[in-house]
């Protein structure tokens, strides 16, 4: 019986190729989720196209309604999610704009996809994770929530303060403590990943990581066995400071 994975924001970018991955790695029917139906329908009959076992949902992270009717049509037909990759996210602070510049609803719109979104995401599917035999979630954080390294002079992401996208991720890494606590002995496990510096729409062009490994960690966090870890903030299998 192959496993029900579910990917948000996979339209495109890294959610695109980690559907790619997930369903090429055999025994994975992929749910491949766009806000916007017609973007996922392409997305879909182009992966469908390579051979690979892919069906578009529309699911935009930001809807209630939208999320809960996502939620009833998987339940209807599945009766169960074994994989949820909370990948839809975006960064939307102005980069002529200091810290401090950066305006409240800027700050807001980050927080309603990024956190808010992703946490009403999880809430409405987890119920489905708990009919799984083995329960995973991967929630996209970036290096740019790491704390410990945004105070460090020396580390090379001390320059980017793009405050809005970076605190959200903070949260986003916090987050998956706290429901990892909840979940610590049950058959569920959820982890943080950071993709890696990628080329995409968020990531930009001179980005140095290709989507095909910006994907990988994503894949790795979504297999993991019943000895991996939860409440982990991983890169590539190994962890970053918080
Ligand atoms: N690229 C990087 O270097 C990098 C680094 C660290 C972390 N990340 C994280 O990795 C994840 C994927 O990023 P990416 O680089 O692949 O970005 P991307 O190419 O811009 O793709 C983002 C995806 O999220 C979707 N999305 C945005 N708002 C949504 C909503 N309200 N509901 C549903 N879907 C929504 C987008 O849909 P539309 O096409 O409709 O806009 C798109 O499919 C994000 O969480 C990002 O923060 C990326």
């Amino acid at each position: 019986m192959s496993k029900i994975a579910l990917i948000t924001g996979a339209n495109k970018g890294i959610g695109f190729e980690t559907a790619r991955q997930l369903a090429k790695s055999g025994g994975v029917h992929v749910l491949l989720a766009a806000r916007d139906r017609g973007k996922g329908v392409d997305a879909a009959l182009k992966l469908q196209g390579e051979g690979l076992d892919v069906e578009a949902l529309t699911l935009d992270v930001t809807d209630a309604d939208s999320i809960a009717g996502a939620a009833k049509d998987i339940g209807k037909k599945f009766g169960r999610l074994d994989i949820l990759i909370n990948n839809a996210g975006i960064g939307v602070d102005d980069p002529a704009k200091k810290v401090a510049e950066q305006t409240l609803a800027t700050w807001r719109k980050t927080f309603d996809t990024n956190v808010f979104g992703l946490i009403a995401v999880t809430q409405e599917f987890l119920p489905l994770l708990e009919k799984s035999d083995a329960g995973r979630i991967v929630n996209l954080s970036s290096i740019l929530a790491s704390l410990t390294l945004h105070i460090d002079p020396k580390s090379p992401i001390y320059d980017f303060k793009v405050p809005a996208y970076n605190v959200s991720k903070t949260a986003v890494n916090a987050w998956t403590v706290q429901l990892a606590y909840q979940l610590r002995d049950t058959k569920i496990k959820v982890n943080a990943a950071h993709p890696g510096h990628v080329k995409t729409e968020l990531g930009g062009a001179a980005a140095p990581m290709e989507i095909v490994d910006g994907a990988k960690t994503s894949v790795a966090l979504a297999l993991i066995g019943a000895n991996g870890p939860n409440g982990a903030y991983v890169h590539m299998g190994e962890p970053l400071p918080w």
